[in-house]
């Protein structure tokens, strides 16, 4: 099998390498416009990576569409401070970008897994979202927040008028709150620009406040990146066609937390890493309230709450996840404390 990944070097990407590379004996293509999370898989002979822009690369995007059985377009922004300031780089990126490599995908007959998003529910008021039964429910277009989810909404669509009209073959996965190693740079955040977790701990880290936004009562449910990945290895396999045309939410509906508790249970956490203990990183966890208005301005518009249902992924694929929120938050808060640790060394700084 060869799989052809857009957006090689992002969070699901990278990892998705690695288990493929890992647990398969599959080829992996990838392009991104950057491999600093490739780590060594770089040089393992079944990974062929090609630095460029999808937006620039067009002939090598197409012909390995056509070489390939399957691609991952996984190149978006998928940072809510983006939608709020840069909503047309949102369009271009996430919506034309895509379209685009969807109708190649179409030419050639290449299955697409699609990245969906949860956020297509947006303020949806069911206790659990189903794939094929559940409304949309988006705010005024002056809460340009929702262009992302409005974007995702339309190639789901688009992808879903293919498989009806002309018996194209997809498959749509909806990732909800994914979190892990290599989630977002914490070097590089600054107040808002990634998500929840990579933002409480990139703060720690700069020795800023972790902030709540509007008291932190909105809830989410947290999946570990290594149970997304599990069940993507089962979508690509796809045994008997069970994922065919099929739209699948990955979320992990018992780790249901609000932020506020998130932002507990990172502090405790991480006020309990041994490089903490041992005082070798010397960080102090101070948690403040913040409005909405504040940290994101006024094109934005919260989800209060949302639970995926995973009837579907369990039914087709055999699919449950296994990670509790504090195991993976662990896992994630100890690699961002070594990356911290790592990067201090090499610029010769001390550790507080
Ligand atoms: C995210 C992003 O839109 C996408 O990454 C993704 O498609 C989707 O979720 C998903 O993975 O399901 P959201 O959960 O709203 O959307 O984004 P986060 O930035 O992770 O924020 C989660 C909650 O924490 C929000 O209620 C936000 O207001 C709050 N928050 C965020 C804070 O209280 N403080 C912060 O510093 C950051």
């Amino acid at each position: 099998m060869k799989v052809l990944i857009l957006g090689v070097n992002g969070f699901i990407g990278s990892h998705l390498s690695e288990a493929i590379l890992r647990e398969k004996d599959w080829d992996v293509y990838g392009l991104d416009i950057g491999f600093d999370k490739l780590g060594n898989i770089i040089d393992d002979p079944r990974f062929h990576f090609v630095e460029g822009d999808i937006t620039i690369n067009k002939e090598w995007i197409e012909y390995n569409i056509k070489k390939c059985d399957v691609v991952f377009p996984l190149v978006a922004i998928a940072t809510p401070a983006t939608y709020v300031k840069n909503p047309l780089k949102v369009f271009h990126l996430d919506f034309e970008a895509n379209l685009e490599v969807i109708k190649s995908a179409v030419k050639y007959n290449t299955r697409v897994i699609f990245p969906s998003t949860s956020e297509v529910y947006g303020m949806c008021t069911d206790e659990v979202f189903d794939e094929d039964k559940s409304n949309f429910i988006l705010g005024p277009i002056n809460k340009q927040r929702w262009i992302y989810s409005c974007c995702k909404q339309l190639l789901d669509r688009v992808l879903w008028a293919y498989g009806f009209e002309k018996n194209f073959n997809f498959s749509t996965f909806r990732p909800y709150n994914w979190l892990g190693p290599k989630l977002d740079s914490i070097s590089t955040t600054k107040e808002g620009s990634s998500r929840v977790v990579t933002q409480f701990i990139g703060s720690i880290l700069r020795d800023e406040p972790i902030k709540l936004v509007n008291g932190g009562h909105q809830k989410r449910c947290f999946l570990y990146i290594d149970d997304g990945i599990d069940c993507l290895l089962r979508i690509i396999e796809n045994k008997g066609g069970v994922c065919d045309k099929e739209i699948i939410n990955i979320g992990n509906p018992d780790n249901n937390i609000t932020i506020k508790e998130l932002a507990a249970k990172i502090k405790r956490i991480f006020e309990q890493h041994p490089l903490v203990k041992s005082k070798i990183v010397q960080k102090k966890v101070k948690i403040e309230n913040v409005s909405q208005e504040k940290f994101y301005g006024e094109g934005y518009q919260d989800v209060t709450f949302r639970v995926p249902s995973i009837k579907k992924a369990k039914a087709l694929l055999g699919w449950t996840p296994k990670y509790g929120t504090d195991s993976a938050l662990s896992k994630t808060i100890d690699y961002y404390i070594k990356e911290y640790v790592e990067d201090k060394k090499r610029c010769g700084k001390d550790l507080r």
